[in-house]
């Protein structure tokens, strides 16, 4: 008495579980919170098994029902039924049957055995064939999974951890390059990267050296290579200097509009690594000495 309604009831209510638990968590694009997220995966799986359980339920009700019935009801409940059946529900049917060899309920005496535990009997029932299949299927991973791995000594444990850090040494790179300009003066912080560092040097030649000096010892604008700073010293204030410029009329411009965020990065690195070095012609100290504690 099943029919293609309740499957198509329960696959109806798991694609909405997804799609909700989709829509509800926002994940990058290309990730899906069914494979990132376990608890996710775990909220369909009940509501696949909960729909499940109602759809049995209900079909056993019916059964009930069913064989409460007198002969000649049944009879022409069986012909209603035969005529609504489709051809699909029909193929559906034929298919679970032989996935499960299940006896009807009508000839379950053919099938019992003499036990009888305080009236609960016991069948004798088939193996379901889905399980016995199932169960080959498990033999042929195992004799294939010996062969491969404990003959033909394919990858091991480690090996698969080494190739999968590098992938994520990989990935780690590309996301640091396409991550360049998410830098700010909150989470900025010193580049170690000589090309970038490099870059920097070109930046500061181009925009700066007319204020600054090309060694940094300062003219129009303050020596960067004492630990004296007016706006404040570390590179999360000199990132925010250049970003944001220096007081009105001073003349020191807000750059943020002329450089990107990964260029400012690499320009304050760079000022960074004057920090100590003696210009031919320094100007003298402006602001106050500045001690790193005083950051934040
Ligand atoms: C037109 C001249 C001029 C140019 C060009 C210029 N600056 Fe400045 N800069 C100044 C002046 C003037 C100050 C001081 C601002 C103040 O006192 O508020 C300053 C301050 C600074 C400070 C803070 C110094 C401190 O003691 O706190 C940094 C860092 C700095 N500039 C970096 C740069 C960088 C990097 C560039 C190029 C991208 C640049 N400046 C271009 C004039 C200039």
């Amino acid at each position: 008495m099943r029919t293609t309604a309740s499957y198509l009831r329960v696959i109806a209510l798991v694609v909405i579980a997804i799609i909700g638990t989709e829509y509800f968590t926002d994940l990058p694009k290309g990730e899906y919170a069914i494979f990132e997220k376990p608890f996710a995966a775990l909220f369909v799986f009940m509501v696949l098994i909960v729909a499940i359980a109602i759809e049995v339920t209900v079909a056993a009700l019916h059964k009930i029902l069913y064989l409460s019935l007198s002969e000649d009801k049944k009879e022409a409940f069986d012909k209603a039924q035969a005529k609504k059946s489709t051809y699909f529900s029909r193929q559906v049917e034929r298919l679970m049957q032989a996935m499960t060899k299940s006896k009807k309920i009508e000839e379950e005496h053919e099938i019992e055995l003499d036990h009888n535990y305080d009236g609960i009997r016991e069948l004798d029932n088939r193996l379901p064939p889905w399980w016995v299949y199932s169960f080959y299927l498990t033999i042929i991973f195992a004799a294939v999974y010996l062969v491969r791995f404990h003959i033909f000594n394919d990858y091991d444990q480690e090996e698969e951890y080494l190739t999968e850090v590098a992938e994520a040494e990989v990935a780690i790179e590309e996301w640091k390059e396409n991550a360049k300009d998410f830098v700010n003066a909150e989470n900025v912080t010193m580049l170690e990267d000589e090309a970038r560092l490099q870059n920097g040097e070109q930046i500061y030649v181009q925009n700066c050296v007319a204020c600054h000096k090309v060694d940094g010892g300062g003219g129009i604008g303050p020596n960067l290579t004492d630990e004296h700073w007016i706006l404040g010293g570390g590179i999360k204030n000199v990132f925010r200097t250049i970003s944001e410029g220096g007081r009105s009329g001073k003349g020191m411009v807000a750059w943020k509009n002329n450089l990107s965020p990964a260029e400012m990065h690499e320009v304050a690195s760079y000022v960074m690594t004057f920090q100590g070095t003696t210009p031919s012609d320094p100007k003298e100290p402006q602001g106050e000495i500045w001690k790193p504690e005083n950051e934040e």
